[in-house]
């Protein structure tokens, strides 16, 4: 018997990603057809990280759209390798001009063997090792230093080596960017940077060493910032001990903003609902037909929330509608754009300096998802659980951080009637994986389509901080990751395998044989 279907998903989700009848693409491939075709001669299989290109070069082109509007500052694009240090990624950084920030001595081989140019790479760190330091100082790579024992150990690397260092200071503006406390650096009682107290005791260390050239200051306050008034205010600290300091050091010229946004991590959930509550009561002033179709497409979920934000704003009204919308909805669902931040701060900027942004997560996160298989269905007590092949050693990040990942079937469901004992079309589930631990879950209490197994999910916005934290607990072998440019795609990372996996380990086999 026929039950009762939900209509096709068919909207768009950035530049990447859209759905087209219930399938997702990866711009003009349906992610399910990767994995019954051969790529690059070769076969790939789930989990699977998909990159876009076109949606990478989008985040790019926000940032610089940003800073070329700001004619009168001379603003420098750093790449924060660490959210996503794939070779492929970063070669795209660097062909559209921009530097890296790295932080530690193999980012900074690894940007080097791209051909990167020493001068447009910043090393940061908490703690550096020596050899780290010296590669950088050997290169003339600009160091970020964050402690008077940092500072220390590049002079004396500096003088054993004969170098001279470039330096940033990196301090510490003591403010709270109201995020996830694993994630916040720029507080008061953080490891990292320089506190106030021991500022001056360290300039004059650097002043008087004729190995250390101190060209500007650093600061960075957290990460998955939603609040563009916490960067202006740390900003802020940062410009006035500059101009305190240029006294001391007139040729200093950088500051070093930090990277830290966040991206719309729950622009596709269902906020359809509220937003159209919120609006409906607005929207009879608003009678542009183009408006209107916006946000026809939006109630129809032909269009995310960030699609249509994006879309309205140069539209009659948009602007009014867009603040509205943000006055009203959570922070993390409408977090500020590349453009609010370089606004934000660019007026408090003093005249001829550089001011470096370095994102990370705001250039790569939503250019990925993770494509999984549904390994099988169960419930226990209460409690129902989709069980995927993707885990934990793939996205850390929900049960790092409680950090939220958008999850979507990414074909039809094969299940034919979809109502539930409730009499409902989705099934409340939380979603995890094979790992051995309750904290081995990708998402909790999601409303969806049951799956059938071997139904294909995709977890959504894994481009940041996902392939650069996964791990091969349970042996489980990283990933390959795919990029796809229009309709071809490209491997950009081979699955692990097991040998690869041993490669490091003393062989064991000899042991069992002298057992034996
Ligand atoms: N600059 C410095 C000095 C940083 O420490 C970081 C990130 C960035 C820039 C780039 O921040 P972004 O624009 O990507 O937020 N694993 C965490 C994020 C840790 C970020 C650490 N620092 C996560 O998954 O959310």
């Amino acid at each position: 018997m026929e039950g009762p279907v939900l209509p096709p998903k068919n909207y768009q989700i950035n530049r990447g990603f859209r759905f087209v009848d219930d399938y997702l693409y990866c711009e003009e491939i349906r992610v399910c057809d990767l994995l019954s075709s051969k790529i690059s001669g070769q076969t790939v299989a789930t989990p699977l990280y998909v990159y876009s290109k076109k949606q990478i070069e989008a985040n790019i082109d926000k940032y610089k759209m940003a800073m070329m509007r700001e004619t009168e500052r001379n603003i420098q694009l750093s790449y924060s390798v660490k959210a996503n240090m794939n070779p492929t990624v970063i070669k795209l950084m660097m062909d559209h001009g921009l530097f890296l920030t790295l932080v530690s001595g193999h980012e900074l081989r690894l940007a080097l063997q791209l051909g990167q140019d020493p001068q447009r790479i910043i090393l940061n760190g908490s703690g550096k090792m020596d050899w780290e330091v010296e590669l950088a100082c050997k290169r003339g790579v600009l160091v970020n230093v964050d402690s008077a024992f940092n500072l220390r150990q590049t002079v004396r690397i500096c003088q054993q080596g004969g170098y001279v260092a470039t330096v940033l200071l990196r301090v510490n503006p003591d403010i709270n960017p109201d995020v996830h406390g694993y994630v916040s650096t720029g507080q008061e009682g953080s490891k990292f940077g320089i506190p106030g107290e021991e500022l001056d005791d360290v300039l004059e260390m650097a002043v008087k060493s004729e190995r250390i050239r101190v060209v500007g200051l650093h600061c960075h306050i957290g990460s998955t910032l939603t609040d563009s008034h916490k960067f202006r205010q740390s900003t802020q600290v940062l410009v006035d001990l500059y101009q305190k300091i240029q006294k001391k050091i007139p040729e200093m010229q950088i500051l070093n903003l930090g990277g830290g946004l966040s991206i719309p991590y729950k622009a596709q959930i269902s906020l359809f609902e509220e937003t159209k509550q919120m609006l409906d009561l607005e929207f009879d002033k608003y009678k542009d037909q183009r408006v209107l179709e916006l946000y026809e497409n939006l109630l129809n979920k032909r269009i995310t929330l960030a699609t249509f934000l994006e879309s309205i704003k140069s539209l009659p009204h948009g602007i009014e509608i867009c603040l509205k919308l943000r006055e009203q909805l959570p922070a993390e669902v409408l977090v500020p754009e590349p453009e609010d931040l370089v606004k934000t701060v660019c007026d408090i900027l003093p005249p001829n300096t550089i001011a470096i942004l370095e994102p990370g997560r705001s250039l790569v996160g939503n250019s990925a998802i993770l494509l999984s298989r549904v390994l099988g269905t169960k419930s226990s007590g209460k409690r129902n659980f989709i069980v995927l092949d993707g885990s934990m050693t793939e996205v850390i990040r929900p049960c790092l951080y409680g950090a939220y990942h958008h999850i979507e079937l990414a074909e039809p469901s094969r299940i034919s009637s979809h109502v539930n004992s409730d009499n409902q079309l989705t099934v409340v589930s939380d979603i995890v994986g094979p790992v051995c631990e309750s904290a081995d879950f990708l998402g909790k209490d999601r409303q969806l389509v049951p799956p059938h197994t071997g139904c294909l999910m995709a977890v959504f916005d894994t481009g940041a901080y996902c392939s650069s934290m996964s791990s091969n607990y349970n042996m489980r072998v990283r990933p390959a990751e795919l990029l796809v440019d229009g309709d071809k795609a490209t491997i950009i990372r081979k699955c692990e395998t097991f040998e690869n996996m041993m490669f490091c380990y003393t062989d064991c086999s000899q042991n069992s044989e002298n057992e034996s």
